[in-house]
This record gives structure tokens, sequence and C-alpha cells, in this order.
């Protein structure tokens, strides 16, 4: 065991990443049973940098036919939750008893992970199907998963405060951690391998949500020029956040959260109301020493 969970469970580092026994069951049944088809798309992500927004759009992007006939068939993401339109693999697939048969889905299979690149199903790794990956910045993201875990319970991380969170987001010693390792791997494969990878960042998403859904469509190979503002409409936070689907306490699918939980500021900057300048300082170093020489810089406004 490298760590504890506030509840005394032991987490495991697997691949360079920290895992709960549960997750770890998983990743080791993934690696040997998944088969990746080429057409594959994945959604990867460390929790809480915007995993659910990606889910909404690449939905939308793959399934464009169904948004275009609205009358005929209602678009799905007015009713479901984007969490149970893109399932995420270690945790609704390979976590559970029995695991689904995911060979009878049809291509274009969607799915998201939350493992780093070197801790993927090696599967995934060898065979040409594609990754969306999505950041964040660590100030916002730590504040995101603080909040996030106030509002459901896992393994006792419900009482950390927010010092103790951000002790342990500094350690890496998180579910699915290190943070800037899972980022530096990302953004490498990216660099190494542009058509099987894409690296995102929430940030550049706010800025410019119509900018990045074009690049994520031509990645994809999937043009959509005309509907690239109503898909960006359709995933909003204003719009996603007030559907009644999603405002539910309800946990509609296996996963053990709420829909609710996936949704709370959707900003950029919430980190002014959370760090002491003293966490800014810690954090910064390590930043800049985990990112020294990638070319790679965080926006935190
Ligand atoms: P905040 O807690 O900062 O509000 P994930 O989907 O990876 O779990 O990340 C959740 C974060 O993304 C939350 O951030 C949530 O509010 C935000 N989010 C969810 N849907 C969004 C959307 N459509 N647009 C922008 N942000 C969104």
């Amino acid at each position: 065991p490298a760590a504890k969970l506030p509840d005394g469970t032991n987490m495991f580092q697997w691949k360079g990443i920290m895992l709960s026994p549960q997750l770890l069951q998983a990743a080791i049944t993934a690696d040997k049973h998944f088969s990746a088809r080429s057409t594959d798309i994945f959604v990867a992500s460390y929790p809480k940098c915007g995993t659910t927004w990606l889910k909404s759009l690449i939905f939308s992007i793959i399934n464009q036919h169904s948004l275009n006939q609205e009358k005929e068939s209602p678009n799905p993401l007015l009713s479901t939750s984007p969490h149970d339109l893109i399932h995420n693999l270690e945790l609704e697939v390979y976590s559970m008893d029995p695991i689904p048969d995911i060979t009878g889905i049809p291509s274009p299979r969607l799915f998201s992970t939350h493992h780093s690149y070197g801790s993927l199903p090696e599967s995934l790794k060898h065979c040409g199907c594609q990754i969306v990956y999505i950041t964040r910045n660590p100030r916002d993201s730590i504040v995101s998963f603080w909040h996030f875990t106030k509002k459901f319970s896992y393994h006792g991380l419900e009482y950390l405060s927010f010092e103790e969170t951000f002790e342990r987001f500094c350690e890496g010693a998180l579910p699915f951690g290190p943070f800037f390792e899972h980022v530096l791997q990302y953004l490498k494969a990216s660099k190494e391998m542009p058509e099987k990878v894409m690296f995102l960042t929430y940030e550049e998403m706010i800025a410019d949500t119509k900018g990045v859904v074009k690049r994520v469509t031509a990645f994809l190979g999937r043009p959509v020029e005309e509907e690239v503002e109503k898909i960006v409409e359709m995933c909003s936070f204003e719009k996603l956040s007030n559907l009644e689907v999603n405002k539910s306490e309800e946990n509609t699918s296996k996963r053990r959260y709420p829909n609710n939980v996936f949704f709370r500021k959707g900003a950029v900057g919430d980190w002014m109301n959370h760090f002491t300048p003293e966490m800014i300082e810690r954090l910064d170093h390590i930043t800049q020493q985990k990112l020294q020489g990638s070319g790679f810089e965080f926006r935190f406004d």
C-alpha cells in the first residue's frame, strides 16, 4: 500500500497512479479483458477537470444526426446525464459484477477514463482508437474536488478539510493521482501521436468553446461546421445544469454519485475564494518544478 484514504482503506500504486482496492481490481481486469476497437473514442481526465462537459460535447459531435431530428427523436442530453451516455471504463464497466457486455455496442463506442496514459489498458494504447484529454489548472481542480467530496461519501474523503485535501493533492495521494504526472503523460502522448491523443484545457474551453469544438470535430474526423453553435449551446453550463435530470439528487446509473454533483460553478478562478497566499506559493512551486521544460503552462483566470 502506498497511502491510506481517510477511512483507513489502503491505496495502491499501480503503473504510477494511486488506486483504491476496487479501482486496482478494475484496472487489472480491464488490462486483461478490454479489447479496444480502432473506432473507439475515449474522454480522458483527472477527476474534476471538465469530464462532464467534454462528454456532452463529444456525445453531441458523434450523434449530430439525432440532434438534427429533434422533433422525431429528442436529444438524449435533455433527459439523460452525460455520464449515462458515456460510461467510465474503470468505474462503470470493470468495477461491476457482473461486468457488462460491451462487445455488442455499435461503433463508434464512447467511453471515459480517469487513468493516466501510462496506466491505460494495454489494448487501448496499441490500437488506432482516439483519446481526447482534458485538464484544468490545479488550483481550481482542488477546489472542485473538495466541493465534490462534500456531496457524497467516498472512503471518508467527505470529512477532509480543504487544507487536508490540498495536502493530499500535493502529495499525489488522491485517487488517480499524482495530478502533474497525469497531465504530463497525456501532453507527451499528444505531441508524439497527434492523430491519437488530443490535449485540451478547461480554461481554453471556457475562453473559446466554439474554437475548441471545431478542433475536436476535426480531430475526430466529424466536421460539423453549421452545427457547432447548437452543440456549444446545448452543452453550456447554463443549459445542462438546469435540466431536471442533472439537478436530480438521484443516482440514475450504477455509479455511486447523484447526478447533480457534477455541476457546481462551472467557471475559472474559484480558487481565489479558497486559497491562502501560502498555499498558492507552495502549489506554484510544485507546478513550476513539474512542468519545467514541458512548454506547457496553466491559466488561472
Ligand atoms: P466546479 O466544481 O469548479 O464548478 P468533472 O466533470 O470532471 O467532474 O468536473 C466537474 C467540474 O466541471 C465542475 O467544476 C462543474 O461545475 C464543471 N462543469 C460541469 N459541466 C460543465 C459545463 N457544461 N460547462 C462548464 N463547466 C462544467
